[in-house]
Order: structure tokens, then sequence, then C-alpha cells
């Protein structure tokens, strides 16, 4: 079971306060859960755990099948922000990390596309799919990201020739809004299988919906068991109690922000986790950043980070927390050896096991930066696995709702990502966007 730990908050923390904000975070809760507050609209995710059934799973499953059954080797998953990061973080953090070299899985393998406009990665990756029995998803639930569109429209373009129209489409899936948007009318017109994103989920907080679960499905990952394990969490955190870890996270880290705290590190021991870490930025970043407040969200993986970023947390500007994710249980087990010469000293940790010395790296880390100023929440969780992966998902998507509402922000809007959007169009030379493309041309 996940658990929180803020021992390593005290002496930053002033106790009266932190019960202070227990009771606001509560109150939160009360918010969240009755439909109350800001951008009420978007809390579809809130009961999903609970609301996914059987049939939703198999309909994931079917789609799996039918791939095999053709005998695909690739499968090319095509999105952006919450349209990407939640399937591509469980990806990273389930799968072994060298299956690709090592030929491990017998289905497709599962790659990124539509996450940037880079033409070096979307041309290498085109060289990859002409050489391989290739499907797609492509993944908006506003159907319009350009992004996305860029990718599928010439992924799509290179099964059509490939394959024929009809077989092109049968190895394509859409997974977009129930209605509109150009992906829907492009699907229907073409006789794509597709998902709905729900409209009262937003796109941070859609990891359990279609969006995450069927990639995760495609790379082999056990869905079932990731749905039990955010079910539990979502038993656990509409608890209205100091215990809920929701409460306790989103009351402690909003008072280390009001005592000058700007910065979350989210603190990763496993490099499987990276990806959790940038999904964690997204949700936290985009629902918190607004009206010029919010905590700037920022991750490290160590030990790897210790060689780069270890001096600054240490020495640096007062202004950071930590978030760490501990693993308590590896999967797997490597001892160290004794060498007779012992030339490398390291004969003190025969017998002892990898994990055991990163624990220990852990935990030094952890007292470290508390002496040097860093306060320090953990988050524990059993092992890496698909469980305990459910668990953290919905256990960051609620404390974030509760945190965002403490801060008094709308915790599911993001108008701030539409001013890059405006000036990209206008400089592309969107119809419609002439005479300001005029203008930003002149500022450039
Ligand atoms: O969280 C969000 O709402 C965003 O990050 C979106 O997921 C992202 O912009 C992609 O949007 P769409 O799924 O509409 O293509």
């Amino acid at each position: 079971m996940l658990r929180i730990d803020l021992g390593g908050c005290e002496g930053f923390a002033d106790n009266a306060r932190y019960l202070e904000n227990v009771s606001s975070a509560k109150h939160a809760l009360q918010t969240l859960d009755s439909g109350s507050g800001a951008g009420s609209d978007f809390l579809g995710w809130n009961e999903l755990p609970s609301e996914t059934d059987a049939a939703q799973i198999q309909s994931y499953l079917d789609v799996v099948d039918s791939w095999l059954e053709k005998g695909i080797e690739l499968v090319v998953v095509i999105g952006i922000g919450g349209s990407y990061l939640g399937a591509k973080a469980a990806v990273e953090a389930l799968s072994h990390t060298f299956s690709r070299e090592m030929h491990l899985t017998d289905g497709p393998q599962v790659v990124f596309a539509g996450q940037n406009l880079s033409e070096e990665y979307i041309a290498e990756l085109m060289d990859l799919v002409s050489m391989r029995n290739t499907a797609l998803v492509v993944i908006s639930k506003s159907g319009t990201t350009t992004e996305p569109a860029v990718a599928f429209r010439l992924l799509k373009s290179r099964l059509e020739q490939r394959y024929g129209e009809e077989e092109a489409a049968s190895r394509i899936v859409a997974i977009t809004d129930a209605r509109k948007g150009a992906l829907k009318t492009l699907s229907d017109s073409k006789g794509y299988r597709t998902f709905v994103v729900p409209d009262n989920v937003g796109g941070r907080f859609s990891v359990l919906t279609p969006v995450g679960l069927l990639p995760m499905a495609l790379a082999g990952l056990d869905i079932e068991a990731m749905i039990d394990g955010a079910r539990q969490m979502q038993r656990i955190c509409d608890e209205p109690s100091e215990d809920n870890p929701a409460i306790k996270y989103a009351a402690m880290r909003n008072l280390l922000y009001a005592s000058g705290k700007k910065v979350e590190l989210l603190t990763t021991f496993n490099p499987k986790l990276q990806y959790v870490a940038e999904w964690w930025k997204q949700l936290f970043g985009e629902s918190e950043g607004k009206e010029g407040k919010g905590i700037f969200p920022a991750s490290v993986c160590f030990t790897t980070d210790l060689h780069s970023m270890g001096q600054y947390i240490q020495q640096g500007e007062r202004m950071l927390f930590e978030t760490f994710i501990s693993v308590e249980n590896s999967r797997r087990e490597v001892l160290i050896e004794r060498d007779e010469e012992d030339l490398d000293g390291l004969n003190y940790l025969e017998g002892v096991n990898v994990e055991h010395c990163n624990h220990m790296a852990e935990l030094g880390t952890k007292l470290a930066h508390i002496e040097g100023g860093v306060p320090n929440i953990t988050v524990t969780m059993e092992q890496i696995d698909e469980y305990n992966l459910g668990q953290l998902f919905y256990f960051f998507e609620k404390a974030c709702g509760l945190s965002a509402y403490m801060l008094g922000v709308n915790p599911f809007d993001q108008p701030g990502v539409e001013s890059y959007k405006k000036n990209m169009f206008a400089l592309l030379g969107k119809p419609g966007y002439e005479a300001m493309g005029e203008e930003l041309k002149k500022r450039l």
C-alpha cells in the first residue's frame, strides 16, 4: 500500500499551521467530491477507477488480439501532453529496460510520435515504420492539436501507400471526443475504430481512460491490475481523514510553498520512473501554475543526478523541497560478489544486493538534504508494478485537485497553453491569422 511520510518536514513546518492546512485540504476534498468547485465539469477522473468495467477492459484487449493476429510488430502511439505522458510513463516503468535490444516480447513494440515537431525524429521514425508491420493509435481529445495532427498525416499516408486505404484503416485506432473535432470527422469518414475520451476528463487526468489504457495493453501491461490499484486508492483518498495520503500531501506542500519553498523536486531512484516524473510535472504544472501562483514542479533521478544537480540541491538557493518516490522492493536481485584482490575496496559489500546500496544512497541523501535546508516528503510504493503504479497515478491526481483548490486556482483549465499556439499559427500562416502573423514578424 502506498504510504506517505512527512517526517522530513519537521523543523520546516509548524505543526499548528499544518493542522490548519489539513482542515483546508479536507474542505477541498468536500468541494471536489461534491462538484461545487471551479472546473467541476472535469471531474470524471475522480470516480473513473470504480466505474471502469470488464467490458471496457475487454474492448482494449480486443484491439490487442486483432493486431496480434495481423502480426503487428510496431505500434506508433501519436499524441502530446495528457494524450501521451501517462502511457509513456507506464510503458517505461513496466517494460524491461532492454526489451527492444533483446527482442523479449511476443507483442508489438510501442513507440511514440506527435509529442514534438522535430523533423529528424519523425524522419527517423518513418525509417523504422518502413521496416516493420505497423499500426497506429492516434490520440487527441480536441482532435485539433497541431503536433499529433502533423505526425498522423505523415504516418497515415505511409500506411495507406503500403497497405491500401482499407487495410490501413484496420490498422488505425483513434481516441478522441465523442462528437467533435477534426480527428472525429476523419475517423468517421475513413471508418477507423474509435474510443472516446470522456467529456468530463481533461488530458492530464486521462491516464486511466483509453488514452492510457489502450497503449498500455498494446505494450503487454496488465491493465486490470492497474485499475485495481487505482480503485483501492480511490477508496482511501475519499476519506475525509488526516491519514488520507492525498490530504497529507496537499496540506504539506502548500505549507512549504507558503514558507518560500517555491520549487518541488520529484525525486526518483530508479530510471524506470523518469517518465512518471514527467507525467507528474504536467499534472501539477498545468493544474496549478496560473494567476501568478503555483509550485514549480521539477524532477531529478538519483543517484544519476546527484552527480550533476546534487551540489545545487545541497547548497544552492534555499527555495526547494523534495518529494521522494521510494520503492520498497526491487523485482530483481543482483548480489555484489567477493573479489580476492579487492583492489576496488568493495569487499565490505560482499553478499549485499545492489538495491540495498541504492536504498542507503536514498537515506543518506534524504538526511544530507534535510540538513542542507531541503524539506522532504517521502511517498513509498511497494514495488514498480501495474497495481502500485495505478495507486500512484490516482493518488497524485486526487492530491493535485485538492492542492490546486487550496491554492485558489481552477485545476482543470490551462488558458496559458493557448498563447504559443496562436503565435505558432500566425507564424505558419494559418488562414485567419494573417494580420497577427505580420505583426509578430515585425517583432522578431
Ligand atoms: O492536459 C491537457 O489538457 C493537455 O496537455 C492536452 O492533453 C494536450 O494539449 C493534448 O491535447 P489533445 O488531446 O486535445 O490533442
